[in-house]
């Protein structure tokens, strides 16, 4: 089993993500840590334990991190995308949580996991990566324990909270340069091309709503961030950013990437917060590589978290 932690801002993909985890024996999930992203650290925080509870999970340790960018404040959150409390307004319907949240700071948490960890732990960050820059600043001596970050972000496309930017690497666009164009811990990125790609559809949110507790429990999350997907996207279904990314970390390889330089737009123009993926071929030997997540078998993926829900 792979020692893993989830750093995530729920958000209701990050709710599918978490669930998908929990429900997957292929890894070992050694804590839930909370970043300020879709709502407030407060929402987040509260959420993530209240997801636990639902999977059954109330062993895992949550704990609070970050609750703003590094350096620059955001002037916004996605509470349009995912409700004022992060869950479509339906965070109230998920059992409470029996644990309260860790006393210790999630980069602290974090530290201390990496410290013990007999194996290489993934990290998967699916908010703002404000924690993780935190992380590998402050306790470089830990990287090496670091196997692989699986992170939920950016697009070699063009955006959704800009024109330029995805929202978790616009939300702290310099903890992503940190983490994605300074650092040289390998790295997966899961970028908007693909996650768009492996939208689900009617009929898949239809055996969700079919199924257990925890399916039930994830369905009735949906029904305004689904409709926020048929504004933007046109589609009736969803996108499940953050599962996506998930679905990597417990079965690597179950995505294509192609390995490129990745540089983040820190200015304050109208690209802050873009990712510039490099895919010229010959011209990257020289530079730091990320694995980017372009392809994958999209109807696999979706059977893939759905049939782990549902279980
Ligand atoms: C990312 O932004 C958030 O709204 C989602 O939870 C996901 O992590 C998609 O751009
Ligand atoms: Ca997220």
């Amino acid at each position: 089993m792979t020692p893993l932690i989830i750093d995530t801002d729920p958000g209701i993909d990050d709710a599918f993500a978490i669930a998908l985890t929990a429900a997957s024996p292929e890894v070992d999930l050694l804590a839930v840590t909370t970043v300020f992203g879709n709502v407030g650290l407060e929402n987040t925080t509260a959420n993530a334990l209240r997801l636990l509870e639902l999977c059954g999970r109330p062993d895992v340790p949550v704990a609070a991190g970050a609750d703003r960018p590094l350096v620059h404040p955001t002037p916004h959150r996605a509470s349009e995308v995912h409700g004022g409390d992060g869950l479509s307004g339906a965070a109230d319907t998920l059992p409470k949580a029996s644990k309260d949240v860790d006393g210790r700071h999630a980069v602290a948490l974090m530290a201390d996991l990496l410290r013990t960890a007999t194996e290489p732990v993934t990290i998967a960050p699916i908010g703002p990566m404000t924690n993780v820059a935190l992380l590998l600043a402050l306790h470089p001596e830990l990287k090496p324990k670091i196997g692989r970050i699986v992170a939920m972000g950016g697009s070699a496309k063009g955006g959704n909270t800009t024109a330029a930017a995805e929202f978790n690497i616009w939300s702290d666009p310099e903890a992503a340069h940190r983490v994605l164009a300074e650092e040289d811990v390998p790295t997966v990125l899961v970028p908007l091309d693909l996650t768009h790609r492996c939208a689900v559809d009617a009929t898949w949110l239809e055996r969700l709503a079919a199924g257990g507790t925890v399916a039930r429990g994830l369905h009735a999350l949906t029904p305004s961030y689904r409709a926020t997907y048929r504004r933007v996207l046109g589609i009736d279904g969803m996108v499940l950013h953050d599962a996506i990314a998930l679905a990597e970390a417990i079965s690597p390889g179950i995505l294509r990437t192609t390995a490129c330089p990745v540089e983040v737009d820190t200015s304050h123009g109208p690209g802050r917060g873009a990712t510039i993926v490099d895919q010229r071929r010959g011209r990257n030997s020289h530079r730091r590589l990320v694995d980017v997540a372009l392809d994958a078998d999209v109807t696999e993926l979706g059977e893939f978290v759905l049939s782990r829900v549902l279980r």
